[in-house]
């Protein structure tokens, strides 16, 4: 079995990536829904969520962890991969490929939490590939909140969009980077928002990673094995239908 750590239902969006290119995996989703957003909670009490949700899932049998969460990521993935010996396969946003193939050569825009924002991973990643100073950062925690509340109106989520870009000139602008998997969900808006602008995420590079580490690893599933369930803090959902209204998002 997979399992799958998102704060909330953000990691939904890789999963579904998931679920399409290893069909026969089984799958264990854990919703930190007790403690969503982490965007405000300081990064001790976030690496103390991660740990739980991660010890719960090896208890459960994963044979690899998906950490389908930058915040998660950017806080705690070291500590995690200093204390366990299984696969945790981490999320970050899409500054490389977004860098690499910004043939315009103009600015791109990471969008993500604040604490990934400011965390110093994030800061080495765009040192890293950021040679010629083009990216900016633009925190939308809003969009968690919209995101968790089911709320996908059209207005709301523009509204919202339009008033925190409204002093960026987006024509100067090549990329958006969706940094944080809760955006997925808003690609749309974005879209309407600024046509010329290209998005990425991390979603399609993990779930790929995830792949062909557990390929190396021979723990592809042999045969179809495929379940899904779905878990909220540590307490299996009586009601799935919260979580399959997300995914079903992705099949209109
Ligand atoms: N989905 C999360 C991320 O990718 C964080 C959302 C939150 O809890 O603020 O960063």
């Amino acid at each position: 079995m997979i399992g799958f750590f998102d704060s909330g239902i953000g990691g939904l969006t890789v999963l579904h990536e998931a679920i399409k290119l290893m069909p026969n995996e089984s799958y264990i989703y854990f919703a930190d829904s007790d403690n969503v957003p982490y965007s405000y909670k300081s990064r001790e009490e976030i690496k103390g969520f991660v740990f739980k949700a991660v010890d719960f899932l090896i208890q459960k049998g994963a044979k690899a962890i998906v950490l389908a969460c930058n915040t998660a990521t950017n806080v705690a993935i070291e500590d995690l991969r200093k204390k366990y010996t299984l696969p945790i396969i981490a999320i970050q946003p899409a500054v490389k490929p977004a860098v690499l193939n910004n043939q315009e050569n103009k600015r791109i825009l990471v969008c993500a939490t604040p604490i990934t924002l400011v965390s110093e991973r994030f800061e080495n990643l765009v040192d890293t590939f950021d040679t010629n100073n083009l990216v900016d950062k633009m925190p939308l925690p809003g969009l968690v909140e919209l995101a968790e509340g089911f709320i996908f109106d059209e207005n709301r989520v523009e509204n919202y969009l339009k008033e925190a870009l409204k002093n960026y000139d987006l024509k100067d602008y090549s990329y958006f980077v969706l940094g944080c998997t809760h955006f997925t969900f808003f690609k749309e808006n974005f879209k309407k928002l600024a046509p010329h602008i290209k998005l990425v995420d991390g979603n399609l590079g993990t779930v790929t990673h995830l792949k062909n580490t557990l390929n190396s690893l021979n723990l592809l599933a042999t045969k179809n094995e495929f379940s899904l369930k779905f878990y909220e803090s540590g307490r299996e959902m009586k009601n799935e239908q919260k979580f399959r209204m997300y995914l079903d998002l992705f099949e209109n």
